[in-house]
C-alpha cells in the first residue's frame, strides 16, 4: 500500500477505497511561556523580531486551549522550554499515526538549525504517553517538518505531503514505507506558503480550503480531483490572516484565525461551525492554529 502520487494520472483509488482512520480525540499543545520571534527563517518573520507581545500571546494561546475543549477534545499541555522560541509550534517536530492498535508517531527533521533542539522534548512527551517512536534516517533525508507538511486526510488512511521549503520529497517515500500507505506529494512554489499547513486545509472527507497560488497546476489537478469540493482564499486572507492554517478536527468545527470574512462565509455555506481566535501575537511568527497544536489518537 506504500505509494507516492506526484500527478493525477497516477491516482489509482478513489478516497472510499481507502481504509477509514478514527477522528483524533486528543490534541497537544506547547505553553507560549518562551515564544517569541528571535531570528528569521520564514518571511513573515522578517519585520517581527522582538515584537511579540508576551501577554497577549498568552490569552490568545488560553482561547485556543479553551476553544478545543469546547469542540470536545482532550487538551494536553506541555511546557515550552527557554530558547526556543518556536517549540510552540508544535505541529512542526512529529507525524503522529495510528494502526488500529497502536499509536506511532515519525520525529521530524527540522529544517532549520534554531529549530533542532526541540524535537527530543516533543520525543520524550510521545514516549510518557505510549507512543511507538519511529525515526528517518538523517544520513538520507535532508528535512522532515511533521504536520506542518504531512496532512492527514479526514477519516482516510491518507497522508498529503508538501515539499519545496521545508521538507523534501524523499522523506515522503521513507514515511509511505513506514506507515504502508499512499501519499498524495504536492510541491510549494511561494516562499509565503512554505508549509503545506500554510495554503492547504483538509476539512472534511470531501472538502478542502486552499490558496491556489502556492501550488503548481500537477498539485492543483490531484487536489480537485480527489476533493469534491474546494474551498478557496483569497490573497490577503491566505496571506496577512493564515486563513488556511485552521483546523477542523471532527469534520465540523473550524478554528480559525479571525477576520477572514470571505472563507468564513464559505465554510458557514457548505454546513460547517466557524470558532473565530485571535492569533495575532503568532502571526508575527508565520504561524496560526493549525501549526500551534497536534492532533493525537
Ligand atoms: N516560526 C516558525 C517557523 O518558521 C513558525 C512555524 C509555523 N508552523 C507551521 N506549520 N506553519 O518554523
Amino acid at each position: 500500500m506504500a505509494q507516492i502520487i506526484e500527478s493525477a494520472e497516477q491516482l489509482d483509488f478513489s478516497i472510499y477505497d481507502l481504509p477509514t482512520m478514527p477522528q483524533p480525540k486528543q490534541v497537544l499543545m506547547v505553553e507560549p511561556t518562551y515564544f517569541s520571534v528571535d531570528y528569521v527563517i520564514n518571511p513573515h518573520m522578517a519585520d517581527n523580531v522582538g515584537k511579540v507581545d508576551k501577554l497577549k500571546a498568552q490569552s490568545q494561546w488560553d482561547k485556543i486551549y479553551f476553544t478545543f475543549e469546547q469542540i470536545g477534545l482532550t487538551v494536553h499541555q506541555l511546557e515550552g522550554q527557554e530558547g526556543l522560541p518556536d517549540m510552540v509550534f508544535c505541529a512542526n517536530q512529529s507525524l503522529p499515526a495510528f494502526d488500529g492498535v497502536k499509536k506511532h508517531v515519525i520525529m521530524s527533521i527540522m529544517h532549520a538549525d534554531e529549530r533542532k533542539k526541540e524535537v527530543p522534548y516533543i520525543e520524550q512527551w510521545y514516549r510518557q504517553h505510549g507512543y511507538v517512536v519511529h525515526f528517518l534516517d538523517e544520513e538520507h533525508i535532508q528535512d522532515f517538518e511533521g504536520c506542518g507538511d504531512a496532512i492527514w486526510h479526514t477519516d482516510r488512511r491518507l497522508l498529503w505531503g508538501g515539499y519545496g521549503y521545508r521538507s523534501s520529497l524523499d522523506a515522503y517515500r521513507a514515511v509511505a514505507d513506514k506507515l504502508d500507505l499512499p501519499i498524495v506529494t504536492l510541491e510549494l512554489v511561494d516562499e509565503s506558503f512554505y508549509h503545506l499547513d500554510t495554503c492547504f486545509c483538509v476539512l472534511n472527507e470531501t472538502t478542502v480550503l486552499i490558496y491556489p497560488d502556492a501550488f503548481t497546476k500537477q498539485g492543483l489537478e490531484l487536489i480537485n480531483a480527489v476533493f469534491g469540493r474546494v474551498v478557496k482564499a483569497g490573497e490577503y486572507e491566505a496571506k496577512a490572516l493564515f486563513a488556511c492554517n485552521a483546523t477542523c478536527p471532527d469534520g465540523k468545527n473550524v478554528i480559525i484565525q479571525q477576520g477572514c470574512s470571505d472563507v468564513n462565509k464559505k465554510l458557514h455555506d457548505a454546513g460547517f461551525s466557524v470558532h473565530e481566535v485571535d492569533t495575532s501575537e503568532f502571526l508575527k511568527s508565520g504561524g496560526s492554529v493549525f501549526c500551534m497544536k497536534q492532533l493525537l489518537w
